[in-house]
């Protein structure tokens, strides 16, 4: 592939990157981000009856969160097979299949929307979008990596893909822009939003042991994309060696993670 150039996939082939491996993300991927979306739930003060949406949400455990809160929920993701998860664990909840680009509820929906590492650097349409569907006064919770992943933990496993896999180089730059001083900010600011203070919150991934780790990273989108140029057979065997570091006798493997978001509120 040529630098600098990066494929963008339609909203509707993301299911191929997403839903290979759904079963392995809602069972040993999605839970281990729990602290993320507790965070996030109480910052956007998600409660009984809250009319709230959740943005790229893979198999579901923040909709399932939400709704254990009381809140009226509802999602929406491009991989239908992350979605068959998702019904099944919150039949109550509306789940739908789409475009985050171009939601199909109408203006003025919601009371609180959140995304969880679903809206990237380049997604400002996203955070349009996110905006039309709230109701005045209503807020967008926006999670995302703290910039620097790279010299952090979880940057081992962003590294052990990327060094077999040219896109990946060049398209997390541009996912992780968001993290940026300022940026996620501004993407709020351009939607009309008022952005509160970033917050900030710390803690590990936990992993039984390195298989156990290998296979949870193998089911993430960007270890799709490094398969197809490279074989299954490369990714793991570099995720196996950047994470080995990592494993504690007794304990098992723990990958320190910083996560930041804003909370943005859409003017009464
Ligand atoms: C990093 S995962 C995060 C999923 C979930 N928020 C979580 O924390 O477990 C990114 C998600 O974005 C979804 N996605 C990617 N592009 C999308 C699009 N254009 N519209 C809706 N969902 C999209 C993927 O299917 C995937 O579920």
């Amino acid at each position: 592939m040529c630098p600098g150039v990066v494929i963008v996939m339609s909203w509707k082939d993301v299911d191929k990157g997403w839903g290979d491996q759904a079963k392995v993300w809602a069972s040993i991927m999605e839970p281990r981000w729990w602290p993320e979306f507790d965070a996030v739930l109480r910052a956007t003060d998600v409660g009984e009856a809250t009319q709230y949406l959740d943005i790229a949400c893979g198999s579901g455990l923040m909709v399932n969160m939400a709704s254990r809160r009381g809140a009226q929920a509802h999602g929406l993701d491009a991989s239908d097979r992350l979605l068959a998860l998702a019904r099944r664990r919150t039949p109550t909840a509306d789940i739908q299949h789409g475009d985050m680009n171009d939601l199909p509820w109408e203006e003025g929906t919601f009371d609180v929307a959140t995304s969880c590492r679903g809206i990237w650097g380049p997604n400002q349409d996203a955070v349009h979008e996110a905006a039309r569907v709230l109701k005045p006064g209503g807020c967008l919770g926006l999670s995302f990596f703290a910039a620097g992943r790279e010299s952090n933990q979880i940057g081992k496993a962003f590294h052990a893909i990327r060094r077999v896999s040219e896109h990946e180089i060049e398209w997390s730059q541009q996912l992780g822009q968001i993290g940026q001083t300022g940026r996620a900010e501004e993407m709020c600011e351009t939607a009309g939003l008022i952005p509160g203070e970033r917050q900030s919150l710390e803690f590990d991934l936990e992993g039984a042991d390195i298989e156990h780790e290998v296979k949870a990273w193998m089911s993430a989108g960007p270890a799709w994309m490094a398969i197809q140029e490279r074989g299954a057979e490369d990714v793991e065997h570099s995720l196996r060696t950047e994470l080995a570091e990592l494993e504690e006798e007794g304990i098992g493997v723990r990958t320190q993670v910083i996560i930041e978001f804003v909370v943005a509120q859409k003017p009464s």
